[in-house]
Order: C-alpha cells, then sequence, then structure tokens
C-alpha cells in the first residue's frame, strides 16, 4: 500500500480533514485520559532518543492533549520556548486546560492544521510529531511544513506505529472490520515500514534519517478497557457510524469483545504495541560537503 495514498479531488481533502477533526473534538477529553497510559510512555521515550537542549524553541505538530508539548517543556527549560498545534480546538484547549494544571508557563498552543502551519520559515529548532502524521491526508506536505519552520540544521522527531502496530489484537480487529466490510476513514495506513517512512523523509528533503523500530508491553484491564481504547480514537467512532447501523454496530462491539474475552488471562489481556521513531535533520548549520 502507498504511503502517500490520498483522496482524489481537494473537496475530498476537505471533507476527510474535516470528519478527522471532528472525531478528535468529539473523543477529546476520553483521549486525555491516556487509558492505557501508552501516549504518555511513548512521548517520554520521543523526547528521551531527541534530546532536546535547554533554550530551544520546539514545535509539536498534532499536539492531541499535549503530552509532547508538556514534557518537552522541562527538557527546553525557562529559557526555552514550546508551541503545540493541533487542528482539533477541543485537543488544543485540553492542552491549555492541562498546562495550567501542570503550572508550565513556557509552552502555548494553537489550532493550527499540520498541511499549512502559520509560521515563517527558519524558526524552531526542533518539530515533534506524535502518532499523528497518518492523520494527515496529505503526509508529503505535512512534512515539507515542518522542514520549512525548521532552522537549518533543525531537528525532526516523529512518532508512529511500525509493523505488528497493536498485537495481538490489531490483526484480529482488522479481519473483524474486513467481515463488515468497514473502509478506514483515514487515508494512509496507520502502520509503517521502516523503510517506506524513510523514503517519506528523504523525499521531503531531510537527511540523516535514523529510524528505530521498538516494542511495548502492556496490560489491559479487560476487553471493554480495550473496546474504549479504540473509542478513543477520533476517526474510529466517526468510521463506524458513517458506514454501520446501530443494530451493526453493536453486532462488532460484540463480536471484538468476545474475540477480546478470549485473549483474558489472570493477568489481563496482553497488547505489544509496535512504536516506530524516526529522526532527520534539516540541512544547513553543519553542511556537509
Ligand atoms: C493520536 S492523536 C496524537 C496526539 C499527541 N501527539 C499524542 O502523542 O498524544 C492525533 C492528533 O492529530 C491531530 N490531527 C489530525 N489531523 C490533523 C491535522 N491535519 N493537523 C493538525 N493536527 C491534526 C488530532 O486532532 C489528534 O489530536
Amino acid at each position: 500500500m502507498s504511503l502517500k495514498k490520498s483522496p482524489s479531488t481537494p473537496e475530498e481533502v476537505a471533507k476527510t480533514r474535516r470528519l478527522i477533526r471532528q472525531g478528535w473534538d468529539e473523543v477529546a477529553a476520553e483521549y486525555a485520559k491516556d487509558r492505557l497510559g501508552v501516549f504518555d510512555a511513548f512521548a517520554g521515550r520521543l523526547l528521551d532518543l531527541l534530546q532536546p537542549s535547554r533554550g530551544e524553541v520546539l514545535l509539536d505538530v498534532g499536539c492531541g492533549a499535549g503530552l509532547v508539548a508538556l514534557k518537552s517543556a522541562a527538557w527546553v527549560g525557562d529559557s526555552g520556548r514550546v508551541v503545540g498545534c493541533d487542528i482539533s480546538p477541543a485537543m488544543v484547549s485540553w492542552a491549555k486546560r492541562k498546562a495550567r494544571e501542570q503550572e508550565v508557563t513556557n509552552a502555548t498552543f494553537q489550532q493550527m492544521d499540520a498541511e499549512d502551519l502559520d509560521f515563517p520559515e527558519n524558526v524552531f529548532d526542533t518539530v515533534t510529531c506524535a502518532f499523528s502524521l497518518f492523520q494527515f491526508p496529505n503526509m508529503d506536505k505535512a512534512l515539507a511544513e515542518m522542514r520549512r519552520v525548521l532552522k537549518p540544521g533543525g531537528r525532526l522527531g516523529l512518532s508512529n506505529w511500525g509493523p505488528g502496530y497493536f498485537s495481538p489484537i490489531g490483526a484480529l480487529q482488522r479481519d473483524l472490520f474486513r467481515e463488515f466490510d468497514l473502509k478506514p476513514l483515514l487515508t494512509n495506513p496507520i502502520v509503517f515500514r521502516a523503510d517506506n517512512l524513510r523514503k517519506l523523509l528523504e523525499e521531503a528533503g531531510f537527511r540523516d534519517i535514523e529510524v528505530i523500530a521498538e516494542e511495548e508491553e502492556v496490560w489491559a484491564e479487560n476487553p471493554a478497557q480495550v473496546w474504549a481504547f479504540n473509542l478513543d480514537m477520533g476517526p474510529f467512532p466517526v468510521m463506524l457510524r458513517r458506514q454501520l447501523s446501530p443494530e451493526q454496530q453493536a453486532e462488532l462491539m460484540q463480536n471484538f469483545l468476545d474475540i477480546l474475552q478470549g485473549l483474558m488471562t489472570e493477568k489481563g489481556i496482553k497488547c505489544v504495541f509496535h512504536p516506530l521513531y524516526a529522526f532527520a535533520e534539516k540541512e544547513g548549520k553543519f553542511a556537509r560537503p
């Protein structure tokens, strides 16, 4: 499957983007709870690998409820500054609320489309984008924007889903969706292969690309928690609503819960997540021959 698959007309792109935004608006409060704790863990890992320096100006694209941005604020310190942006106004509100609650004073948040960043070129030392790239209908355009706003020598840090995604549940879920003839709302595959991600970054003009695949074992308490985790992902409930009757939705949920029940152990349900991190640089500061 091509990573660049996009809706064919500008109208379709605009409609998809609107549906994705609405989906995230609807689930923002639930997503902000980070039900399985994975997004918090992966935000920390992205920054541990990236090591932002004190004093940096950092942009987090598709910031959601602010996990990466708020952690970055501690890395860059009082002499640095963080900006988070997201297409969903509800997510931006949650990020601002969490900043207030955590008394973070060097991070601000704005509503913005990743494909049209409202910043001049060459202004950020670092750009991050966690589990959001595949949400953007034109990933190449979004990456070009991230590169444009980076200073020469500035660094990009991405986290995405790699092969294996959310095993074994992801594959079982995919089979079930096929049975119900469900078409994904997102125009890009959720899972990236390392070589495809590398190619996408190369084509966007980045250099010194490094891709790191990892695994993280997480235990869900019960089937209901896994189903709720799915519903916390904005495009998922929108996809269900638009393609299935209420009866079909109930049937799919029951089938899914039955499958999950079969995976239950004394400890709960084992979920192995497969994050795929990517790091790259915008040429310039230390340009080599
Ligand atoms: C899975 S969440 C990730 C949020 C956050 N980065 C994290 O790690 O928790 C995906 C986010 O992408 C945002 N998003 C989707 N399409 C977008 C777009 N075109 N521009 C900016 N943000 C977008 C959604 O609103 C949502 O907050």
